[in-house]
């Protein structure tokens, strides 16, 4: 028997989609208010958060700067960082123009353009990118943790609200099937190079596995038909023939909410 009980809601439109997700952000900032450390909010990039963010920017930013977010990207784009697809140069044109630079922490991607859309010889460019977002996120968030069985201390990133897409091939943040970031359970901060269908095809940063399992709430919106097998290949208990790369959010250790509209959401029991 399957722990694994995520909140799910089949919403009528983006702007109901988006309505849901700020109640869960806001929700969870004013719960874990606590005048010691930042709540920290991982962005996900895409088109679909696009709204949320605008409506973020309208209504909650006195309230988000009150509580002390930190926002942080869950994965990038290796582009430079105006560029109109880096997920980056998105959420501040949605959300984060007005945000203080302190209460950001951002991919600097400059190690990697050359290579970035070399899927051969840019990952070494991507890894001089992922451990510098990492080492900053550290600096920032600087938190450890001992292993009970080795007692070996290591660095832990706790993530409050994440937020994630889904692509039409299985993905989740930039974890692409087939990737290094799909394999690694060794990072905090990832790469991977995205499969043969997902554009742009450059380079990405994620937010590993492992920091994404231990988020204490993981929440996904996911919109259109195309990802409506991704869906049901994480929610379904028992594996599908092709299970998609994200079904590892069934091992997720705190929250997770499912926001799909009709496409996504086909054939899919909401939660009461
Ligand atoms: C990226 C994203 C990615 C995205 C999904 C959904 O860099 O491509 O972060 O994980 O969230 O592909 O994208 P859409 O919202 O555009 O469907």
């Amino acid at each position: 028997m399957s722990g694994f009980k995520p909140t799910v809601k089949v919403c009528g439109s983006i702007d109901e989609m988006s309505a849901a997700a700020r109640q869960i952000i806001l929700g969870e900032v004013q719960k874990r208010a606590n005048p010691g450390r930042p709540i920290v909010l991982a962005l996900s990039g895409g088109s679909t958060p696009k709204k949320l963010y605008e409506e973020m920017h309208t209504h909650d930013l006195g309230l988000l700067k009150g509580h002390s977010v930190l926002f942080i990207m869950g994965d990038e784009r290796l582009l430079p960082s105006d560029d109109e697809q880096s997920n980056f140069a998105m959420a501040t044109k949605a959300l984060l123009r007005d945000v203080p630079a302190e209460d950001v922490v951002a991919v600097n991607p400059s190690a990697a353009l050359e290579t970035s859309a070399d899927e051969k010889a840019g990952a070494n460019g991507a890894w001089k990118v992922a451990a510098d977002y990492e080492e900053k996120l550290l600096h920032r968030l600087s938190l450890s943790q001992t292993c009970e069985e080795t007692g070996v201390v290591r660095p832990v990133l706790m993530v409050d609200v994440v937020l994630l897409g889904f692509g039409s091939d299985g993905h989740t943040a930039s974890i692409f099937p087939g990737s290094i970031a799909a394999q690694d359970d060794d990072h905090l901060v990832s790469v991977s190079f995205p499969s043969p269908t997902m554009n742009p095809k450059v380079w990405r940063i994620t937010l590993s596995k492992s920091v994404i399992v231990n988020a204490k709430h993981v929440v996904v919106l996911a919109g259109g038909k195309d990802k409506n097998w991704v869906v049901h290949g994480v929610l379904d208990e028992h594996a599908p023939e092709r299970s998609p790369v994200s079904r590892f959010l069934r091992d997720c250790k705190g929250k997770v909410t499912f926001l799909l509209d009709a496409g996504s959401g086909e054939g899919v029991s909401p939660s009461s």
